[in-house]
């Protein structure tokens, strides 16, 4: 969970690989590290901290050379220090090397390396990677690019990696296995390489997406040369970015986060874009088409995923079990991967995840791949891991998203999950044509009316500001809408840091009512629907224990306006699409209240926006 960011060229390296790792800090911001090759000597600069303090930290020193290597940290092994921050060096100083991923076999080889007199000055398992390299390329009389080609035969674990060397100095080599890295070609025989395509995309759009186990040799002015771990050479597959650079800017507004809250509109027409047609009442997921006759006739659907993506697929067990009457099995990807499951041929495995790049999600569809099973994906990030080891799948449009925060990729998963579900229903016709047509004419006004939901932001800034003190929180949901409660907390949660909890409203009478007093906000769905009066007298509960109701409501209600201490109002929308429009208001919520507890809503403490090591 670490971002890496390199450069080869005749152009300034440092200015470029600064730039690059601040686009990269979402993925690790913990410490970082640059390595530069000057006039044959091999400088080495990192800090704890954020990319702004290394900068700093470097600001008087010359920081020259046209090839360098840079590294912002996710911390696995060994705390945010200046010493474990990377690139890390061969103990005579001639070789640097970073690192994204995890050495699981690292302890066995640095006790090996310390009985051939290597000292060790982190605790890091990347570090064993530099002097297994030096080790080897002494050894066996190699240069360091055989010499890590034959040293990743020994290692076990996760990884994308950079070296540079200054007996080498107009050569780069870089590896990946599970961890992502692209090369993008420059236009001038210069390269860049990048754990994504974000720091590359403002040089060039010719890109290389390393495969598994795939090696680069970059020289300056040449090809790319690519090989296997097993020294066999393979032809890049250049592809070209749709990316633009503006999109990976904030746009006028003070957080990507409340900048991608408000770009869900558009977020969520282009997702529908080219796939919905109410007037002509289709549906097409050009994706998976191909698949949907075996998601039809398959025993179960099982969807796997993490965090804020696993919310999305609960809500999409929802809609595709009451439309399509298939059979829908929500799994954890990091439980799915260990707890032995029953999988067969039959069985259809679809990954959501908004990176593409989850290393428990991705273990999932292995597993089940092993099995047998049909494994289709939903992601975000266009060429990312999952995209790539799928059998199919189908990309939410979201375009980039650069806050930690999932908001815009959750709702886009839900279109997407929404668009399946009817596209199965009508082709398994266990739907009306009339209701068919009428859902579809109802998921065509959504993006206006999440326009007006996003209109209600001053009013929630203001109701947050009554809560911003809170310790604690509940959320609660009935039927999709539980779902949407369980991602309003962890919203809260991970931003603000503040303990909450989701829970289906009917299970509070089972335990957590007990919490409930004048200090406890509960957050609660009571959009008009068929479990509206059961959600009506759930608030009566709290509101006898003085718990303090801030209710989403329908446009007009009048009932829980009576109770409620706080209604915000959402438009009139069929129940099943609720999820798309009651999920904004917990977003800003979250969002201000954030804001008003100082917190660092883009990169909070403690977390990375793809989780690519179990
Ligand atoms: C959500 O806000 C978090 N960033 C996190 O829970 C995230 O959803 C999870 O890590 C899964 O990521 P993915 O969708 O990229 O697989």
């Amino acid at each position: 969970m670490c971002g890496i960011v390199a450069y080869i060229g005749k152009k300034d390296a440092f200015p470029i690989i600064i730039k690059g790792l601040k686009r990269l800090e979402y993925r690790g911001y913990d410490s970082a590290g640059v390595a530069l090759i000057d006039n044959g000597q091999l400088n080495i600069y990192k800090c704890a901290g954020k990319v702004a303090n290394l900068e700093e930290f470097i600001s008087e020193k010359n920081a020259e050379g046209t090839i360098g290597i840079g590294h912002t940290r996710w911390a696995t092994h060994g705390p945010p220090t200046d010493v474990n921050a990377h690139p890390h060096i061969s103990m005579d100083g001639s070789l640097a090397l970073i690192h994204n991923g995890i050495i699981e076999n690292y302890d066995a080889l640095k006790q090996e390396l310390i009985k051939q007199g290597y000292v060790f000055k982190s605790e890091t398992d990347t570090e064993v990677l530099v002097h297994l390299v030096d080790n080897i390329g002494k050894k066996e009389k190699v240069w360091f690019g055989e010499a890590l080609r034959m040293a990743l035969s020994h290692v076990v674990g996760a990884y994308a990696i950079v070296a540079i060397s200054k007996d080498f100095p107009n050569q780069m080599v870089a590896a990946r296995k599970s961890s992502p890295l692209v090369v993008g070609i420059g236009e001038e025989g210069d390269f860049y390489l990048a754990s994504d395509a974000t720091p590359i995309v403002e040089y060039t759009k010719q890109v290389v997406y390393l495969e598994d186990e795939e090696i680069a040799v970059i020289k300056f002015g040449e090809e790319l040369k690519l090989f296997s771990i097993n020294d066999e050479e393979k032809r890049p597959y250049i592809q070209q970015l749709e990316m633009e650079l503006e999109a990976l800017e904030k746009g006028g507004y003070e957080h990507f986060m409340l900048k991608e809250i408000h770009e869900q509109p558009r977020s969520i027409q282009d997702c529908l874009r080219g796939r919905l047609n109410a007037q002509e009442g289709r549906v097409t997921l050009g994706g998976i088409k191909d698949y949907e006759q075996k998601m039809i006739q398959a025993n179960r659907l099982i969807l796997v995923a993490c965090g804020t993506s696993w919310h999305a697929a609960l809500v999409g067990e929802y809609l595709i079990e009451d439309l399509a009457r298939i059979n829908v099995e929500v799994e954890y990807a990091s439980e799915f991967r260990y707890r032995n499951p029953i999988l067969s041929e039959n069985d259809v495995v679809i990954a959501i995840s908004q990176s593409g790049e989850t290393a428990d999600t991705m273990a999932a569809l292995e597993l089940a791949k092993s099995k047998g099973a049909t494994i289709l994906g939903i992601c975000n990030v266009v060429g990312s891991s999952i995209s790539r080891i799928t059998d199919a799948g189908s990309y939410t449009h979201a375009g980039p998203e650069i806050g930690v925060a999932s908001t815009k990729a959750f709702t886009a998963q839900v279109t997407l999950l929404t668009l399946m579900a009817l596209s199965l229903a009508h082709k398994k016709g266990s739907i009306s044509e009339t209701n068919f047509r009428i859902l579809l004419t109802e998921l065509e006004a959504i993006p206006e009316k999440v326009k007006k939901v996003l209109e209600t932001n001053a009013k929630i800034e203001q109701i947050a500001l009554e809560y911003k003190d809170a310790t604690n929180a509940l959320y609660l949901g009935r039927g999709s809408s539980f779902p949407v409660a369980l991602e309003g907390a962890l919203k809260l949660k991970e931003i603000s840091y503040i303990h909450a909890e989701g829970y289906p409203a009917a299970e509070m009478k089972h335990g957590p009512i007990a919490l409930i007093d004048e200090n406890m906000p509960v957050f609660v769905i009571a959009t008009k629907g068929n479990s509206y009066e059961k959600v009506v007298s759930n608030i009566q509960e709290v509101k006898a224990r003085k718990g303090k109701i801030i209710a989403i409501v329908t446009e007009g209600d009048t009932q829980v306006r009576e109770m409620a201490d706080h209604v915000i109002e959402i438009p009139e929308t069929n129940e099943i699409l609720v999820p798309l429009l009651a999920t904004i208001p917990f977003q800003l919520l979250s969002y201000h209240i954030a804001v008003m507890r100082n917190c660092n809503v883009d990169q909070p403490r403690n977390l990375a926006k793809s989780v690519t090591v179990e």
